[in-house]
């Protein structure tokens, strides 16, 4: 048990993209304060038995995924308290006006994930 001063202690988050970089390290500050993560990320195999983190396979882009997502944690931990909405990449290196394609990707990756009502957002709202 954590002697923080979050009082983060029991609550459930989901990362998303916490498999790695800022995510992973987000999930083990959390657990170190307490906290039951779910880890959703693309690049995971899905949990068997309860660990901490846990893993869930997710896509952030595709709403079924995560209302599916969404279920199991509260299927598996009764609630969600926290979400860390870190899913995304850098891929893309630094924008400029003549890569106007790559641009609009960039965008349509970042906003149509899971803070997107028609995204997965709802599914959150409801807990
Ligand atoms: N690293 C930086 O300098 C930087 C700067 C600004 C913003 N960011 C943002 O911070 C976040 C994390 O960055 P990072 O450097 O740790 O990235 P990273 O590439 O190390 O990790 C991203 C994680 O997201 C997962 N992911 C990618 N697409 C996904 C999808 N559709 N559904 C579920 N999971 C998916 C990947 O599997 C990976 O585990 C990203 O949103 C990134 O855009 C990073």
């Amino acid at each position: 048990m954590s002697d923080s001063w979050l009082h983060l202690e029991g609550k459930v988050a989901i990362v998303t993209g916490g498999a790695s970089g800022i995510g992973r390290h987000i999930t083990n500050e959390l657990i170190s304060n307490g906290v039951k993560v779910v880890v959703a990320d693309l690049n995971v195999k899905e949990g068997v038995k309860l660990t901490n983190p846990y893993y869930l396979k997710c896509d952030v882009t595709k709403k079924e995924s995560v209302d599916r997502m969404v279920a199991k944690t509260v299927e598996l931990f009764g609630s969600v308290d926290i979400l860390i909405n870190n899913a995304g990449g850098n891929d893309y290196g630094f924008l400029d006006l003549e890569t106007l394609d790559e641009k609009v990707g960039y965008t349509n990756f970042e906003v149509r994930s899971i803070m997107c009502p028609g995204c997965g957002g709802q599914s959150f709202l409801r807990h």
